[in-house]
């Protein structure tokens, strides 16, 4: 079964991910500090993509809040198409796409982008592209927000890894969800991401999976980038 098999199951038939239509608190906390510190005008007519956008939830917020113009991209049918029901908007696009594919988009348009706990899912040779793909889109002196699964902490990672290897470096196969993750130490995720974007703030955060009934303690990094190019 490949991840877009298994991410459109579990839109079918919910175990694991939200269909709330509150936007994610991290990312909210992320969207007070670029008000707060006043990096971006976020009342401008900013233009956001989501990247894994699932149910539209942030994408929503966004376009509600700050009237901002937002691409809203995921590979499960099911979660656009309830996307396009919960969450439209006139200043929304959703599409089915892969974000491990090149991005359709003008070099320097995009002020913001979001990866709410999307990009774990991607192998190594499409996490190249969706790198090479956000520094190219992202304005000079936008930001991006990720919000990742964490190595450090996180006995369930690490056991996973073990249990489930998933073929490349800090992965595993997901025994329920069926999607293979890979999971970031605070020194890769930088090292990496510094190659393409300016990691400015970066901290571990311990959060909840909810799978069915039960609830498996998470670490996530919530990560703000910023582009330095000029
Ligand atoms: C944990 S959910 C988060 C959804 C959304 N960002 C939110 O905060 O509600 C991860 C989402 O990423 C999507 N996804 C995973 N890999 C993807 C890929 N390669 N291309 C596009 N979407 C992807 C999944 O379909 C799923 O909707």
């Amino acid at each position: 079964m490949t991840n877009q098999h298994s991410w459109n199951r579990e839109y079918q038939d919910s175990q694991l991910v939200t269909q709330s239509h509150k936007p994610q608190k991290d990312f909210l906390r992320f969207i007070k500090w670029i008000k707060h510190n006043k990096h971006l005008d976020l009342y401008s007519g900013i233009t956001v993509l989501d990247l894994g956008c699932g149910v539209g939830r942030n994408s929503f917020y966004m376009a509600d809040h700050y009237g901002a113009r937002v691409y809203g991209w995921d590979f499960s049918e099911d979660a656009i198409e309830k996307a396009q029901r919960f969450h439209a908007h006139d200043d929304i696009t959703y599409q089915l796409r892969n974000i491990g594919n090149e991005f359709p988009l003008d070099s320097d348009s995009i002020d913001i982008i979001l990866d709410v706990t999307s990009s774990n899912a991607l192998n190594e040779s499409q996490r190249d592209v969706y790198l090479r793909e956000c520094a190219r889109v992202l304005k000079p002196g936008g930001y991006m927000y990720v919000r990742t699964l964490a190595k450090e902490g996180d006995k369930n990672a690490q056991t996973m890894i073990k249990e489930f290897p998933g073929g490349e470096y800090d992965t595993y196969h997901h025994p329920q969800l069926k999607v293979t993750e890979r999971v970031f130490s605070g020194p890769d995720f930088k090292k990496l991401y510094n190659q393409y974007l300016e990691v400015v703030r970066m901290e571990r955060k311990t959060g909840y999976q909810r799978w069915g009934s039960q609830s498996y303690k998470r670490n996530y990094w919530n990560v703000y980038l910023k582009n330095n190019k000029v």
